[in-house]
């Protein structure tokens, strides 16, 4: 009820400019006696996946806390997981503005953010000053500026620095909004740049004494055949879990709707579907070996359930959040599958 009014508020004021003042407002009062304002105790339905047991099987998608601010607040909401980012080893600003853009009609919004983000080393400080226990994933990506062919250094300057503080670390290079980024979903690229990550990951596990998971976050919009080799691709490192998926480029769920031809990645209920197949034919590949979280366009506890149908072993969600707030979460908890 109290989102339901606040929600009718938000959706007149431009979408990045409440944004940022939500996330400011999360910020201060997650460790603080206002967080009764969402606070949510859930029951807890403990799931292990890559190694992890997670309280529950829902959390909050990539690009909503790229600088891990408030991570405590969706701690309290009942989130089971929170994942950050993406972050890149430099700060850089993003796209100029306005570069996200609400289609109500259909619970939907396109965005060409564009990695916007302080950078690694301010994330590592939000990630040391957290309260909450949470389970926290941490999605990296390389700089604008950084040409595709060497994006590998920045995955793994990043890593490099998340890695302590992290619970899974996601390779994201399935943005839409970063020129030449998607190029990276294939071929030799995508096996030089696992085979490098999961070598790093050797190291790194020697040298903090822990191991943390490494998955791979892919776009809706590939083809059977290009979903099978990155399957290949995956099964051939022994990554440790993919998520899918992130934005798409397409447009036909909502041509003819005010915003509808903006640049950038779709999400929301139009994504949906082909989420959900993209979902099922890796895992139709991966089978029980490697794991996927699913997420695109949940915006209901059965959208969740078809997400898990298809394959899933968690889901994430964003854009469903936005337009239904933390009811939803606690709806989909009711439906999470049991360890
Ligand atoms: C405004 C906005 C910014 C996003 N930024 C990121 C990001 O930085 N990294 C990422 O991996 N995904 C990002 N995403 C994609 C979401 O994590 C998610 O994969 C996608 O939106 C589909 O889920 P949804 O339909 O529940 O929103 C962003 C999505 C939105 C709407």
């Amino acid at each position: 009820m109290l989102y339901q009014i606040a929600q009718k508020i938000m959706m007149q004021i431009d979408p990045e400019k409440i944004h940022n003042w939500v996330l400011g407002f999360l910020n201060k009062t997650g460790n603080s006696q206002l967080s009764w304002l969402y606070r949510q105790n859930l029951k807890a339905s403990p799931i292990k996946v890559m190694g992890i047991t997670f309280p529950n099987c829902i959390g909050l998608a990539a690009g909503l806390d790229k600088d891990g601010e408030a991570i405590d607040a969706f701690h309290q909401m009942g989130f089971g997981h929170v994942e950050v980012g993406t972050v890149t080893p430099l700060a850089q600003p993003g796209n100029p503005q306005p570069r996200m853009f609400r289609i109500k009609s259909k619970k939907a919004i396109v965005n060409r953010m564009g990695f916007n983000n302080k950078g690694v080393d301010n994330l590592v400080r939000n990630l040391e000053a957290r309260k909450s226990s949470i389970i926290v994933g941490v999605n990296i990506g390389k700089n604008k500026d950084t040409p595709v062919d060497q994006g590998k250094n920045d995955y793994l300057i990043c890593m490099e620095k998340v890695y302590p503080h992290a619970d899974y670390i996601t390779v994201n290079i399935s943005s839409p909004n970063t020129p030449g980024l998607r190029s990276l979903q294939y071929g030799e690229l995508l096996d030089d740049l696992l085979g490098d990550l999961k070598n790093k990951q050797s190291e790194l596990k020697e040298k903090h004494g822990k191991y943390v998971p490494l998955a791979l976050k892919i776009a809706p919009d590939l083809s059977s055949e290009e979903i099978s080799i990155i399957a290949q691709s995956l099964l051939q490192h022994k990554f440790d879990g993919a998520i899918a998926t992130n934005t798409t480029i397409q447009r036909d769920k909502v041509a003819g709707l005010t915003y509808a031809n903006e640049l950038g990645g779709l999400s929301g209920c139009p994504l949906n579907d082909s989420s959900t197949q993209v979902i099922k034919q890796l895992h139709g590949y991966l089978g029980d070996q490697i794991p996927i979280v699913g997420v695109g366009g949940i915006n209901s506890a059965s959208d969740a359930n078809s997400k898990f149908k298809a394959g899933a072993k968690l889901v994430q969600i964003y854009t469903g959040f936005i337009y239904n707030g933390p009811n939803l979460i606690k709806q989909i908890t009711k439906h999470c599958p049991q360890l």
